[in-house]
């Protein structure tokens, strides 16, 4: 895939930097950075983003409606999972919506952001980062311990990096979604007990289905309830065996 790459030692967010050259950049580009000082997550939350790891932002201009903007999540997490499993040749699962785990620990992040135009009521763009763990697991700091993990150091960045892209653009210009089978064969949420979380409240349930949207069923005691966005905690200790 020919794209324009901006390749930076530093900086404080891929997708910060994807936003700032969004005036200029008519056309997709990929940032990639080698650390990020700011590196953001879902919920506002930081992303922990030490020396040696990928961080990856895609700039995309994507012809889509509103609600359609979580798909590009949806398609990079199996984007990604695929990569990971053919470069580095260990098993991927995918945790709702949009965590890589290997194992009982998340290897990768992905954060979507788009700038939608209301009076053209399309995206002037989106942009699409990803964070993958490269780093010696005694640096985590305490709170991410038990939840975070790394690849290999290793592994071979450029190729991991072109495979996601490739991956990634052969989904989103193919239309349809048969992406979502493979999203749900690599979940490692279904049919597990899951606390979901949103604005302070929680409610436990057991995960049962992803619709083809890529909302999650969940069984609860009040019977089936569909979440489209939000997130979920899992025991990771039953995910030891995976
Ligand atoms: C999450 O797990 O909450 C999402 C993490 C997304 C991290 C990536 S790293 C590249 C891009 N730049 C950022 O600031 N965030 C995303």
């Amino acid at each position: 895939m020919k794209i324009k790459k901006y390749i930076l030692d530093e900086i404080d967010s891929t997708n910060n930097f994807a936003k700032q050259i969004s005036d200029k950049a008519k056309e997709d580009a990929l940032i990639i950075a080698n650390k990020q000082t700011a590196g953001k997550g879902r919920m506002g939350r930081t992303f922990f983003s030490p020396e040696g790891g990928i961080y990856m932002s895609l700039l995309l201009h994507p012809d889509i409606m509103p609600e359609k903007v979580t798909d590009i999540t949806v398609m990079a997490a199996v984007a990604v999972a695929e990569a990971i499993e053919r470069i580095c040749g260990v098993k991927t699962y995918i945790k709702w919506v949009n965590d890589i785990y290997v194992g009982n620990k998340k290897v990768c992040g992905i954060l979507t952001e788009g700038a939608f135009n209301s009076k053209s009521k399309k995206f002037d763009y989106a942009v699409l980062g990803i964070g993958i763990n490269l780093f010696d697991e005694g640096i985590l700091p305490d709170e991410l311990k038990e939840i975070a993990g790394s690849l290999d150091k290793s592994v071979n960045k450029e190729k991991l990096i072109e495979k996601i892209v490739d991956s990634f653009y052969l989904l989103y210009n193919s239309g349809g979604n048969s992406y979502i089978k493979e999203y749900k064969e690599r979940s490692n949420v279904l049919g597990r007990q899951i606390t979901y979380c949103i604005g302070g409240k929680t409610e436990e349930g057991t995960a049962v289905d992803i619709t083809d949207d890529a909302k999650l069923v969940v069984k609860t005691e009040n019977g089936l309830t569909i979440y489209g966005c939000g997130e979920i905690k899992i025991d990771v200790q039953s995910l030891k065996l995976l």
